[in-house]
């Protein structure tokens, strides 16, 4: 299985590049996810995503493989992982459980936490490449930390307690049944109300099968992302910010260990150019188009000579004649991945 990770910052492409990437890989034979955050209503609609699903499969015409889209969603993949990992019996009772669902929304990070859950339950599922496309930001590798954190500090055994009833029990003094004890049991009631504790005290017991398991998975994940065999990361940029973001992303990456291997210059003006302005195009925009295609060519050269040496690749693809809007416009992005352009200034 392989993992391609698209990073960059918003509104260069990054979301229509991944899909574009996962389409290459299914019209080669493979089974292929693409997982987006925040896909544009365009690209969305064209890939059938709707919010709750866990995946969805794009009907394409002549390919031998498979494409199939994902929304990152925090209680898709939340439900998913209790039917996973709790008790059969426990399934429903967790589910339908009234602290439940104010974890998901309540719970800062949890977006993060639950991305690595998600790759987790993508790489059971059988796909042969998974193509993230991460949040819009030069914060979006925090999605990669955090759950190490998390790990580091739920196994530090300060959040261990609150796995277990017992424990949780313990941890408020519950056990010893002393004079302090008693006093805290009855505080918490009175802040919180009887049934609220015993309410908490229920929904951890049943959820810690969950909850336990998580930090092994995320750290299991998160050393598949580190892993060159496995996962690959990719900067999305365009050219007036390439120089810029392939730095700042590049030194990111390395510093967390996550291997890099291709900068994707998307939205370059390179098509060729006549000579002389056809029937009814003003002079002054030919001028303009060829002052444009210049400046993205010396950013592609500038780029080629900071950054060959960091990456296996440097990839341009053109502007579209239109915005990316239906399965046909990821073909043609694909295309373009496809076609071994190294464009010289
Ligand atoms: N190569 C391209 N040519 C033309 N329009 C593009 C191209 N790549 C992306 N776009 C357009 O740019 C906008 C942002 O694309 P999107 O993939 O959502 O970017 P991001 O995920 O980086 O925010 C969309 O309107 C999309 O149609
Ligand atoms: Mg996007």
């Amino acid at each position: 299985m392989k993992i391609t990770v698209c990073v960059g910052t918003g509104g260069v492409g990054k979301t229509s590049v991944a899909a574009a990437m996962a389409l290459k890989e299914a019209q080669a034979g493979e089974k292929c996810l693409v997982l987006t955050t925040d896909p544009a209503l365009r690209l969305r609609t064209a890939l059938g995503l709707k919010d709750g699903l866990l995946e969805q499969r794009v009907p394409l015409s002549d390919t031998k493989g498979e494409l199939w889209a994902a929304l990152m969603d925090v209680n898709a993949t939340l439900d998913d992982a209790v039917r996973f990992h709790a008790k059969t019996s426990d399934q429903e009772k967790i589910l339908n459980h009234p602290i439940y669902r104010s974890i998901a929304s309540s719970m800062a990070g949890m977006q993060e936490l639950m991305s690595i859950e998600r790759i987790d339950q993508l790489r059971r599922r059988g796909f042969d490449n998974i193509v993230i496309d991460t949040a819009p930001s030069r914060h979006a590798l925090d999605t990669f930390d955090k759950p190490v954190l998390f790990a580091d500090f739920s196994d530090s055994g300060k959040v261990r307690f609150v796995s277990r009833t017992y424990k949780f029990a313990e941890a408020l003094g519950l056990t010893t049944i002393g004079r302090s004890a008693l006093e805290v049991y009855s505080r918490a009631e009175s802040i919180l109300g009887a049934g609220m504790v015993r309410s908490i005290l229920d929904f951890y017991s049943l959820f810690h099968p969950v909850a336990e398991g998580y930090s092994d998975r995320a750290r299991n994940t998160v050393s598949m992302l580190r892993d060159p065999a496995v996962t690959e990361f990719r900067v999305v940029t365009i050219p007036g910010k390439a120089v810029r973001d392939a730095g700042f992303f590049l030194d990111a990456l390395k510093q967390r260990r996550f291997p890099t291997g291709m900068i994707c210059v998307n939205r370059t003006w390179l098509h060729d150019t006549p000579d002389s302005a056809p029937e009814g195009l003003p002079t002054r925009l030919l001028d303009w188009y060829r002052a444009v295609k210049n400046s993205h060519l010396l950013a592609i050269r500038e780029l080629n000579e900071k950054f060959a040496g960091d990456v296996r690749e440097i990839r341009v693809l053109r502007e579209l004649d239109r915005d990316v809007e239906g399965v046909q416009s990821l073909v043609y992005l694909a295309e373009q991945l496809g076609m071994p352009i190294r464009a010289t200034a």
